[in-house]
């Protein structure tokens, strides 16, 4: 069959990877692809926002199947309009993918479920925001601010003390630095552990993990410098344990199932979990309806089930019945950023030093090709993916390569892994 993915980063080059290895599928389109990408793909360009002429291109192509990596589009409806003119995607409905599009909506939710998470209150005006900071004592802090509504991963603000908390609410609402996004916000309680990303498939009646991942958010080593997409990813997570899998089984899971189940909502696709283990109790930082990314890219390299297969299962509903293997090697994934970056930085820059690459797989997010030359062309630009019998080999593997590609302004952590 002939197959579409939609978006441009790292998490569509590692999905059209693992999907290219079906001897299922014939042709990939990506819309609107990366350099990496046109390796594998034909790649096409067509304004992600603009539904309608994605649908007529599907139509154009005979294409059977679309799967959508970025939020934006399933928080916009892509999947309804794609099931009322009877093509097949993956990816949750408008009913689901407000899970992502709205914290307030899974705050509620996780709370009518009894799923673990921060103790959040909601604000809808400013001056009930002030209000509520004015009266918090020094000890309530630091807190957590969330802007509502989608905001490329940067409308959350730590607050550690008063001034901060007010200089957050300012940002939110009054001189509204994510526009609708933050017309209302959370207010929630700062929860204190470690970090762990799981992604999940979801059929609608059984939710699956896929294997556990680290993340590093944080631009430099020792988890210093400003939050950005990701700089890194390790997996399996050393702290994502069994005895932690079991209760994110038994008290997150089970419930979001049965919220679903209650709520009518059929979800189909993937449901990511932003999860806080808290002095060994794993509690929801949030949900997001996609892969993540560089998650995505760890795992991928991992993944010995032909992913195909497991998209059908989950679109069939037959995901308790799917099998699903794993190489039991190790994988880490390292991040080429541009210099500047998440901030402001170039781009333009020659990418030199791919061809020598022999133990790694490199991901593409922000590169466009010219003349058969690759070309820096976003923030976040290569991701360096390796496995090693060991997680030290891994770590060695792909630092040897990632000291091997070479751009003006190269930025890259060093730690990720260890
Ligand atoms: N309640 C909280 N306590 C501590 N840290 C938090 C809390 N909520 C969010 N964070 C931090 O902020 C980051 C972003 O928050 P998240 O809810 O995942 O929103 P988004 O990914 O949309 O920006 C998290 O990965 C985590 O590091
Ligand atoms: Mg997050």
């Amino acid at each position: 069959m002939d197959i579409l993915v939609i978006g441009s980063g790292g998490r569509e080059h590692a999905l059209i990877w693992k999907l290219n290895q079906s001897n299922k599928i014939e042709n990939i389109y990506s819309i609107p692809g990366n350099g990496g990408i046109t390796n594998l793909a034909e790649t096409v360009n067509i304004s992600l926002d603009n539904h309608e002429k994605i649908i007529k291109f599907v139509k154009e192509n005979n294409i059977e199947l679309t799967i959508v990596g970025p939020e934006l589009p399933l928080v916009k409806g892509i999947v309804d309009k794609f099931q009322k003119e009877n093509l097949k995607i993956f990816g949750p409905k408008k009913e689901g993918a407000i899970l992502e599009g709205s914290k307030l909506y899974s705050k509620n939710f996780m709370e009518k479920y009894n799923i673990p998470t921060a103790k959040h209150i909601e604000i809808k005006e400013y001056n009930i925001g002030l209000n509520y900071i004015e009266e918090l004592n020094l000890e309530d802090y630091p807190i957590v601010l969330k802007a509502d509504g989608l905001a490329a991963g940067k409308g959350v603000i730590i607050a550690r003390d008063k001034n901060e908390a007010i200089e957050g609410l300012d940002r939110l609402m009054k001189s509204k630095d994510f526009g609708s996004s933050g017309e209302k916000i959370i207010i929630e309680e700062y929860l204190d552990g470690i970090e762990a990303s799981l992604i999940c498939l979801c059929d609608g009646k059984t939710i699956v993990p896929l294997e556990s991942v680290k993340d590093y958010k944080k631009a430099f080593n020792n988890d210093l410098g400003l939050n950005t997409g990701g700089m890194g990813t390790y997996s399996p997570n050393k702290y994502y344990t069994e005895e932690i899998d079991d209760k994110v089984r038994q008290k997150i899971l089970d419930n979001i199932i049965k919220g679903f189940e209650k709520e009518g909502i059929e979800y189909k696709g993937v449901l990511f979990i932003g999860l806080m283990l808290e002095e060994g109790e794993p509690k929801v930082l949030e949900f997001n309806a996609r892969f993540g990314d560089p998650e995505t890219q760890a795992l991928m390299i991992r993944l010995e089930t032909d992913l195909l297969e497991l998209i059908e299962s989950v679109l069939e509903g037959t995901l308790d019945k799917q099998e699903i293997k794993w190489s039991d090697k190790p994988s880490v994934c390292v991040i080429l950023a541009s210099e500047g970056y998440p901030l402001g930085y170039e781009k333009g820059k020659k990418i030199n030093g791919l061809e020598c690459i022999e133990n790694s797989t490199v991901f593409h997010s922000g590169t466009k090709i010219t003349n058969n030359k690759f070309y820096t062309n976003g923030g976040r630009v290569l991701g360096v993916v390796g496995l090693g019998d060991t997680l030290e080999k891994a770590i060695e593997t792909v630092y040897e390569d990632v000291r091997i590609i070479d751009f003006e302004g190269k930025q890259y952590r060093t730690d990720i892994g260890m």
